[in-house]
């Protein structure tokens, strides 16, 4: 008998079922994972065994005991503390207050919070200050927190929802040097990845989610990568065949950025970009790809002397705020979907609309519920946005659909350039191909095309040239046809 068993599952919202009587179980000192496309149900299952869903059917036994877990303190109490995909800190409190939530020490004093908080994360080799608010950090710093908490509660099972998807190379690899030293305590682990090669290598078990039901659950060692996508999906998938280029000479600049500097973090930065190219920005994270964005999409405004300059269409321009790039042509899609401005209660349906309301061809009109309707299902249908219900809000959705969401409220404003940050994080396989296809017909379509992505394969597969940036600049322009991956890498690191 494992530590955890949960036996036919079921949730069900709006009568649709998310998970549909799902069996799974995992060991103390054992590390699970769970995989499945964008809306199988796999944050659902874990919600359940977080206390943070209430399960319609099935059962749920810890160490033996049957459990009924109404809120996320039931489940805490239980030893079951759940690392979230959309992060569930309070950002108006200080790092360490929030790892000792919900089982405050007796620690009255500050001072002696902030020691205690400072041996604790150090213990575990993240350089997080536990005096800072929570809102002033990073995503892998957050992350960190979270992890932190849960070592903090001594959690007998600590379930991970796409824990590595905001780190950096080095922060993984501190993340998995964590899981390994959970896993030798004695923790049961739940680890839930779209990267499929994590799963395989960090493994005992996988289980599979297809459609809310257990496809297989079997040990890490009897699956490969092409096996793992062949069950998540129901076929194999295979990869973007790209079409040939379009030849030289033709080519458009589109914008054009010079000299750009923003704070520490951009610095003399120039590169073009053309129309009905896909443009690939590859570098270290904090190598300043997002803050250059932000500049071009007003998001962010450069610095006031020696800042550089931005050419759309050869004018020189200057966005105070992001509505006027927008109404020049630029979108940035941004890699923080809580940032893209959701209407997270409206539907998604609503959200698509709202947005080409906001564009040049919606302003002013106006437009009937049924053709509203229409231009919602064009782009569900266009980017493939999955759901239970047929016109699911926006915090009804999977992680990875949101993602989606963000991407088809930006375009159906009909931009002349498109930014997209890291545009398939959180997003699964099958899609990942989806989304690709979807850039490469933007370009088809004459937009310029800039791609943020810290996952070379990503870059490579969809790029027509690539700018590798360093410390702020872009230190290396690749084509398509001499860009390696050992190169960029190269470039990015010397
Ligand atoms: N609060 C909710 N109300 C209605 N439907 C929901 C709700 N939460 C989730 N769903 C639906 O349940 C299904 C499973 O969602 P879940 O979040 O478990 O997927 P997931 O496997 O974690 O996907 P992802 O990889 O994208 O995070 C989806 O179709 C989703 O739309
Ligand atoms: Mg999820």
């Amino acid at each position: 008998m494992s530590f955890v068993e949960i036996r036919g599952a079921s949730k069900a919202y709006a009568g649709q079922l998310a998970i549909d009587k799902v069996d799974f179980d995992v060991d103390l000192g054992e590390v699970h994972s769970l995989v499945g496309e964008n809306g199988a149900g796999k944050s659902t299952l874990c919600k359940a065994l977080a206390g943070a869903v209430v399960l319609s059917g099935g059962t749920i036994t810890i160490d033996g005991k049957l459990m009924k877990f109404e809120t996320p303190k039931d489940a805490l109490d239980a030893g079951v503390v759940m690392v979230y995909q959309e992060t569930s800190l309070v950002p108006t409190m200080t790092v360490a207050q929030n790892i000792q939530l919900g089982k405050e020490k007796a620690l009255n004093r500050l001072r002696g919070l902030y020691i205690w908080g400072q041996q604790l994360l150090s213990s575990l080799n993240f350089h997080v200050d536990p005096t800072a608010l929570v809102s002033s950090l990073g995503a892998a710093q957050k992350q960190m927190v979270e992890i932190a908490r849960a070592v903090f509660h001594e959690a007998k099972v600590i379930i991970f929802d796409e824990p590595t998807a905001t780190l950096t190379p080095e922060e993984k690899q501190h993340f998995f040097d964590l899981v390994a030293n959970l896993k030798a305590r004695g923790t049961a682990i739940i680890f839930i990845s779209h990267a499929l090669e994590e799963a395989l290598e960090t493994s005992d078990r996988i289980t599979v989610l297809r459609d809310g039901k257990n496809v297989i659950t079997a040990p890490a060692k009897e699956f490969t990568r092409a096996k793992l996508v062949q069950s998540m999906v129901g076929r194999a998938v295979t990869a973007v065949e790209r079409k040939p280029r379009k030849p030289v000479g033709e080519k458009r600049k589109v914008l054009v950025v010079e000299n750009l500097s923003q704070g520490t973090m951009v610095k003399n930065m120039s590169f073009s970009v053309y129309a009905g190219e896909v443009t690939g920005m590859s570098g270290l994270v904090g190598s300043g790809r997002t803050e250059t964005a932000k500049v071009i999409a007003g998001a962010t405004k450069r610095n006031l002397m020696h800042g550089g300059m931005v050419y759309l269409d050869g004018r020189a321009v200057r966005y105070r705020v992001p509505r006027q790039a927008v109404d020049d042509g630029i979108v940035y899609v941004t890699e923080d979907r809580k940032l893209n401005g959701f209407y997270e209660t409206m539907s998604v349906g609503e959200n698509i609309y709202l947005s080409w309301l906001a564009s040049k061809d919606g302003r002013g009109l106006f437009v009937s519920k049924g053709q509203q309707r229409k231009i919602a299902d064009k782009w569900k249908d266009r980017l493939s946005i999955r759901s239970v219900s047929k016109d699911p809000r926006i915090n009804e959705l999977s992680g990875g659909n949101q993602q989606k969401v963000v991407i088809a409220k930006s375009l159906v404003q009909k931009p002349k350039v498109v930014i997209f940050d890291e545009p398939t994080r959180g997003v699964d396989v099958g899609s990942i191909q989806e989304i690709h296809e979807f850039i490469r017909s933007l370009a088809e379509e004459d937009i310029a095309v800039i791609v943020i992505s810290s996952y070379l394969p990503e870059v490579l597969a969809i790029s027509d040239r690539i700018l590798v940036t360093r410390a702020g600049r872009v230190v290396e322009e690749f084509t398509l046809e001499n860009a390696t991956e050992e190169k960029i890498m190269y470039a990015a690191v010397h």
